[in-house]
This record gives structure tokens, sequence and C-alpha cells, in this order.
């Protein structure tokens, strides 16, 4: 990552102002801009130096909007928190700009974030504003004279952090974790982390909080909202008012530490975590985590992993590697199901001491065997494992790509999993996306070769979406099934 080198910065975009705009060629590092007016241009040089290049700043100096540099080489708009140099929001346009050509931010009734070609990278559509500020809370707001209500503002599109006072309601869209794997999103009455598979057509949750006060059942109860308190504490709120109908109390609240900058971010890992900044600190605290414990992530120990709590060690459902570096296996991007009803082939790792984490947030069945529970899995090409506890008689059914399993030391406890079979010259990326005929010449002798082309497709492809950290994918190798798909748990 890169320090807090406010000061090249500045004078790098002091210099491009100069240059790029009509602003008299006399500011000093004290005249910062602090609004923006119609007509405002700001250019990002090819290729420069400083991995944020401030444009607009907040009256109280903290925070600015600006070019920040993604990753190596790419270009998203951001607002950050210069102490820490933190991006607290970022524009995240579906295609990122890219740091070695030149970008261009204008403001003109709405600001717009355009590639050297004139090409629309990002705007605030359906924006009609006179200036555009930074407030002292980090909130860039696009407002038209004489009104209070923003014409626009990017507290209602989070990326994956919330601020102080920021309202995260029903209707603004989820927080989405920078390496766009996690969501938070709100229901009516609760809060939920989510995984997203295959571009967000599936979104299994993993961990679910429900406003203690509000009532589900009552239908004309409004939805709830959070927002994170200077207190100490993210609180749920009935919408349209102030009543409080929960608090997710940090472990802060009961020191009364005022003056300290909060945000609340979906990490990486999956885990929403608050953390504080207090003046003249080095480094963010965090005071808060939604997932105490590392095995009740999602994805600790990365597809067709085995997380061993205590020690939280890693190692994979088949039990082949010695290693314990996650991952066993790479992520899917797609389901089983090949049409008409057929599946696609698969093989079978059988393992006992399973469970999963979020089990209650997983469709169950109750009064299974064994068998019964791995046949409600077997035949159907959503479902990718199924999880059963002997002693309860509970059948649970992952249908969505398997990820980390948890050890539990009860010999009852039992899973069964699909693989998919490797090389396929039937993998659905591929048959989606070319004619039949051609799907058929690339099946032959080069199936194995297209297999890996269409990893680096797919891995460039990821890359343009912005992931910064995608999970190395490992060799399938590592992943010898146990049993063909027609055997049942029992070893
Ligand atoms: C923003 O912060 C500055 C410096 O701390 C202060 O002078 C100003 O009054 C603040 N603005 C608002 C609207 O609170
Ligand atoms: C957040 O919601 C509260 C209560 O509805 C409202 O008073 C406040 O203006 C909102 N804040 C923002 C930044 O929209
Ligand atoms: C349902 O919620 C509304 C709004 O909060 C409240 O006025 C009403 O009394 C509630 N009804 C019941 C049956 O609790
Ligand atoms: C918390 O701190 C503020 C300012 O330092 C003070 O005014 C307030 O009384 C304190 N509250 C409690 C509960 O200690
Ligand atoms: C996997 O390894 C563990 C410990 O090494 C062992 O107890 C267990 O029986 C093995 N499981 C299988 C299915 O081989
Ligand atoms: C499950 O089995 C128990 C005892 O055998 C029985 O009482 C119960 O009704 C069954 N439940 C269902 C949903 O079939
Ligand atoms: C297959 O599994 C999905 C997801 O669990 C479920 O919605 C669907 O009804 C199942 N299909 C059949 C034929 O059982």
């Amino acid at each position: 990552m890169w320090g807090g080198k406010g000061v090249p910065a500045i004078a790098a975009v002091v210099a491009v102002l100069c240059v790029a705009s009509a602003v008299p060629c006399v500011l000093g590092a004290k005249d910062l801009v602090k609004q923006l007016s119609n007509g405002f241009t700001a250019t990002h040089a090819a290729g420069g130096t400083a991995p944020f290049e401030p444009v607009l700043y907040a009256p109280n100096g903290v925070f600015a909007l600006g070019f920040l540099r993604v990753g190596s080489a790419s270009l998203d708009l951001a607002v950050v928190h210069l102490p820490s140099s933190f991006p607290l929001w970022r524009a995240t346009p579906a295609r990122l700009g890219d740091w070695s050509h030149a970008a261009k931010l204008t403001f003109d009734s709405s600001l717009v974030l355009t590639d050297p070609d004139g090409g629309v990278l990002w705007q605030t559509l359906d924006t009609i504003g006179d200036t555009a500020v930074l407030h002292n809370s980090s909130n860039l707001v696009v407002r038209r004279y004489g009104r209070d209500d923003p014409s626009w503002q990017s507290f209602d599109t989070p990326s994956d952090t919330l601020v102080l006072d920021q309202n995260f309601t029903i209707s603004t869209p989820p927080l989405i974790s920078g390496n766009r794997r996690f969501a938070l999103r709100l229901g009516k009455t609760y809060m939920a982390l989510q995984m997203e598979f295959y571009g967000g057509r599936a979104t299994p949750t993993y961990w679910r909080h429900t406003a203690l006060e509000a009532q589900p059942q009552n239908a004309t109860e409004p939805p709830v909202y959070g927002r994170l308190d200077a207190r100490g504490f993210f609180g749920l709120y009935l919408e349209g008012g102030s009543q409080k109908v929960d608090t997710l109390s940090f472990d802060t609240f009961v020191q009364n530490l005022t003056g300290v900058f909060r945000r609340m971010t979906l990490d990486d890992d999956g885990n929403l975590r608050a953390y504080y900044w207090a003046d003249g600190a080095k480094d963010w605290t965090s005071d808060y985590k939604a997932i105490a414990e590392r095995c009740e992530l999602p994805t600790s120990c990365g597809a067709y992993g085995l997380c061993v709590p205590g020690s939280a060690q890693c190692q994979c459902l088949d039990n082949s590697t010695s290693g314990t570096s996650p991952p066993c296996h790479t992520d899917e991007a797609a389901d089983l199901c090949a049409g008409a009803g057929q599946q696609m082939e698969f093989d079978v790792v059988r393992r006992k001491r399973v469970s999963v984490a979020y089990k209650e947030e997983l469709p169950s069945e109750t009064n299974k065997t064994a068998d019964e529970c791995k046949q409600a899995c077997a035949g159907n090409c959503s479902c990718w494992g199924a999880v059963f506890n002997g002693a309860s008689g509970y059948c649970y059914l992952i249908d969505f790509p398997v990820e980390t399993l948890v050890y539990e030391a009860d010999d009852r406890k039992v899973g069964y999993f699909k693989v998919r079979k490797l090389p396929s010259p039937t993998r659905p990326g591929i048959s989606a996306a070319v004619p039949a005929v051609l799907t058929l010449v690339l099946a032959g002798a080069a199936a194995a070769g297209v297999y890996i082309g269409y990893r680096m497709w797919e891995r460039r492809k990821r890359k343009r979406a912005g992931m910064e950290q995608e999970l190395v994918p490992g060799p399938y190798k590592d992943l010898k099934p146990m049993g063909s798909s027609n055997n049942s748990f029992k070893a």
C-alpha cells in the first residue's frame, strides 16, 4: 500500500489545475480547492507518480476527493481519509480507468469521469447541481443554489465502508467488499452478510442480525436503517424517524471515546469490522467485528477447505495435501447445470466430522437418513454439497459452490461434496460463449490449453472488474476425489 504522502500529491495537482482549468496559477498549498463550480475540470496526467491526486478538499482538511491508483495500474475516483490514506468511498465504475493514461474529472451540473478518448467511465446520473463540495463528514455533495437537500451525495452509494452519520437504508445499494466477493445487505428488519457467486446470481447469507425490537410480523412497521454513531455503536432505527430498535455496541462504547473518526468496513475476508482513528494515530484500531472466530468466516480456508477451530488451521476437505495454505481448489464461476435437466460430470468427496459455520442460513430438511440427504443433493445440478447431522436428522444443502467447512469432532456429522470433473470440454464458460461447432473443435486435444486460456481470460476479466486480491487458483490435482458420484456418505 501507499503511505500518506500528501505533500507531493498536492503539489502535483496544483500544477495540473494550472494547466487544465481557468483557475489562476497562483494557488499555494494553503488555497486548497473547497468547492467545484460549473465548468471545473481536473486532469490526471498519464502515469502520475503519486498514488492519490486530490482535487477537492473538505473544510477540515481531513478528507479529499481525487484520482486514486488502484492496484498497480487502475484508476478510480475516491474520497480518501488523508491521515491514513484509506479510501472511504470509491466511484467503482464497471470499467476502471487506466492509471497509465490520462483521465479527466469535470463538473458541469454533474460530476463526470472520462478517459482520454472521451469515454465516460463514471458519472452522477440524473443530477442537476450548481456546486460540489466535500463535507467534514467525508460526504461528497452536489447541490443546487438555495436548496438544502442534495441533488446527489456519495453517502447514498457506499462502496465497502460506512462512516459516522451515514444512513444505510433499505434503498441504499449493498456494501461490497473490495474484492467483490461479499456484500452487506439490509432487509426489512435485519442486516445480512452474503457471499456473491456467479456474478451476484447466488448470494447465500453467512451472518444475519435481526433488530431486537423490530417486529417482523408487523406489516405496517417501516423498515430499519442503520447508522454509525460517534459514541461507539451501530444503531438500527425505524425509517421515517429516530426510534432505535437495536444497538450493536463496540468495545469502546463504555469508554466515552469522543473526537475519534469511525468507519465500518466490509473487509476482503468477509468480516464486517468497525475501526476508529484517534488524532495523531498511526493506524486504525478495530473495536468491533461481526464474526468472532476465523473458522466462522465463510472462505477462511478457501474453496473445499476445512477450518479446524482452536488452532484455526486449514486443511483440505479431501485430506490429500499436507500443505495448509489455501486454496485447496479454484473458485467456481458457474453451477453444474448443463441445460435440459442435465448435470455436468463431477467427482465426489466425502468427509466425516464436518459442519458449516452458518448452517442456520442454509436450506434444510429434517428426518433424513444420510443416504436420503446425499440423494437430495446428488441429482440436483444447483446443489454442490450436503451436510448431514446423524444426531438430529437434519440435512443441510449447499446450493452454491463449496467454500470452507468447519471441523467438528463428531463422527455423526458427515458431508457429501461435488467436485467439477476437469478437464472438461463442456465447461460452461466456453460452451456458453462459443458456437457448438467451435466447441467441438476445441474439445479435442486442445481442451487443457483452452481451460488454461479460459482461466487467464477470466482472471483478466476479474482484474478489469477491479478485483485486487483474487485468490490464486490452485492446482486441481490437489483435490483427489474419494469416490464416484453414486457413492453414499458411508465409506
Ligand atoms: C468543518 O471543519 C472546519 C475545521 O475543523 C470548521 O471550521 C468548519 O466549521 C466545519 N464545517 C462544518 C459545516 O461543520
Ligand atoms: C440520515 O437520516 C436522518 C434521520 O432520517 C436525517 O435526519 C439525516 O439528515 C440523514 N443524513 C443524511 C446524510 O442523509
Ligand atoms: C405496527 O407498527 C406500527 C408502526 O411502527 C405501529 O404504529 C403499530 O402499532 C404496530 N402494530 C402492532 C400490531 O404492533
Ligand atoms: C463523555 O465525554 C463528554 C466530553 O468529554 C462529556 O461531556 C460527557 O459528560 C461524557 N459522558 C459520560 C457518560 O461520561
Ligand atoms: C484425514 O486426516 C485426519 C487426521 O490426519 C484423519 O483423522 C482422518 O481420518 C482423515 N480422513 C480421511 C477421510 O481420510
Ligand atoms: C420426524 O420424526 C419424528 C419422530 O420419528 C416425528 O414425530 C415427526 O413428526 C417427524 N417430522 C417430520 C417433519 O416428518
Ligand atoms: C434444486 O435445488 C434448488 C436449490 O436448493 C431448489 O430450489 C430446487 O427446487 C431443487 N430442484 C429440485 C428438482 O429438487
